[in-house]
């Protein structure tokens, strides 16, 4: 398979540190190479892009190589954000940018210079920095041609990176609660740019959860009446989450799925989010679900999850870049749909169970599939 350049912002934090890892060791011993989806015997190993066909890099405003401009395996000083990190007392620095525009010219340059050095035949740029305030409407901005001319002091660095994939060729997928997806003409923009897009916010542990039982609730004729969600954190993300305003999108992402498919509203689903700084990387999580049968009895659900939180977005990351990378040469160029399985709010989709979803994303891309493949080779 030819050379991919696989280019993450947010290159130094939890998920982006251990996905560059895992790929080097992947490549470094290939025998080691296995993953969590894509090692099923469904997908054909021999269409499947392999770690030693990747060279990763990135961008970070924490602890950055200081390289000048991007190095395969090294992370360039990424743009100042101004809506996240600064408020949160690390030590960051970032290169200053002046509109979306300016800043998405500088991040072009860098992924056309580093796919020349790193011998690349294609790009996928994945945003895992840290998420940001929602644009507020008074910025006026809601659609592409207004956002490019919008002023750093106004929006997150998100966009200028998002539209730098877009000059430059990459695709981009969002694998954080960032608005960056919801502009009017992102679609076409992308589209017109022979680019895939894909997102939003991976889907890796509790609302994978709750959306799976949910939907076997509902295929048991039993209706949902209450669900209340909390989850508690230590970790990096947990703490920005925590910054005023910071989690309004991934609240907003988190209800989404559930909502959707249930008919249930903010009065009637709760969810809460709290950093625990104590817990590290652990994630525990809680869910109490009171649902009723046909003759109005109600029953009742608890739910405990507690795991690394950052294993299981990177397993989740490690497969979707794969089925990315190995596919896009035959994909259309836009919103890329059939991937809506690894996310919480998939844009452009309908959200549906992960088992729907997961049949969606074999059925778009039965070519990576073993020829004899059918639904009674699935362990479930
Ligand atoms: N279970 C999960 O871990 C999970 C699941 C779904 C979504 N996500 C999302 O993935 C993202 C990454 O999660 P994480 O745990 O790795 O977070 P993290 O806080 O450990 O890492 C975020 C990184 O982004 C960097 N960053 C911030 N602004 C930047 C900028 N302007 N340019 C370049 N880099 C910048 C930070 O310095 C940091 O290193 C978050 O948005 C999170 O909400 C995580």
């Amino acid at each position: 398979m030819m050379t991919s350049a696989l280019l993450l912002v947010g290159a130094n934090g939890s998920n982006g540190h251990l996905l560059r890892a895992v790929l080097a060791d992947f490549a470094a011993e290939p025998s080691r190479e296995h993953y969590g989806l894509t090692s099923l015997g469904v997908f054909d190993q021999d269409k499947m892009l392999h770690a030693q066909d990747v060279v990763v890099g990135g961008w970070d405003i924490r602890s950055p190589d200081r390289v000048a401009g991007l190095h395969p395996g090294a992370t360039t000083l990424g743009l100042t954000a101004r809506h996240t990190d600064t408020l949160l007392g690390d030590e960051v620095e970032g290169r200053p940018w002046t509109t979306v525009l300016d800043g998405a010219d500088l991040i072009a340059e860098e992924i056309k210079e580093f796919v020349i050095k790193a011998g690349c035949r294609r790009a996928l740029v994945v945003n895992l920095s840290s998420p940001a305030r929602p644009v507020e409407k008074e910025a006026g901005v809601t659609a592409v041609p207004g956002m490019l001319y919008a002023s750093s002091a106004d929006v997150p660095s998100a966009y200028a990176y998002m539209f730098g994939a877009i000059r430059a060729g990459a695709h981009y997928v969002d694998f954080t609660p960032s608005p960056t997806l919801e502009l009017q003409g992102l679609a076409d923009a992308a589209a017109e740019a022979g680019v895939q897009i894909a997102g939003r916010d991976g889907s890796t542990g509790q609302t994978y959860l709750k959306l799976t039982i949910a939907s076997a609730l509902a295929t048991r004729g039993l209706v949902i009446e209450n669900w209340y969600s909390t989850n508690v954190l230590g970790n990096r993300d947990g703490k920005v989450l925590e910054m005023p305003g910071v989690d309004r999108t991934k609240m907003h992402d988190k209800a989404f799925g559930l909502n959707s498919m249930s008919g249930l509203t903010s009065l009637n689903h709760r969810i809460d989010i709290r950093h625990m700084p104590a817990l590290g990387d652990v994630k525990e999580a809680w869910d109490s679900v009171v649902f009723k049968d046909m003759f109005g009895n109600l029953g009742e659900l608890q739910i405990r999850w507690k795991a690394l939180d950052t294993p299981l977005a990177v397993q989740a990351l490690l497969d979707l870049t794969r089925i990315f990378l190995s596919s896009c040469d035959r994909r259309a160029a836009g919103l890329r749909t059939d991937l809506a399985f690894f996310f919480k709010n998939p844009i452009g989709g309908r959200p549906r169970s992960p088992e729907y979803l997961f049949s969606e994303l074999l059925s778009s891309n039965s070519d990576l599939l073993m020829a004899n493949y059918g639904r009674a080779d699935l362990p479930w």
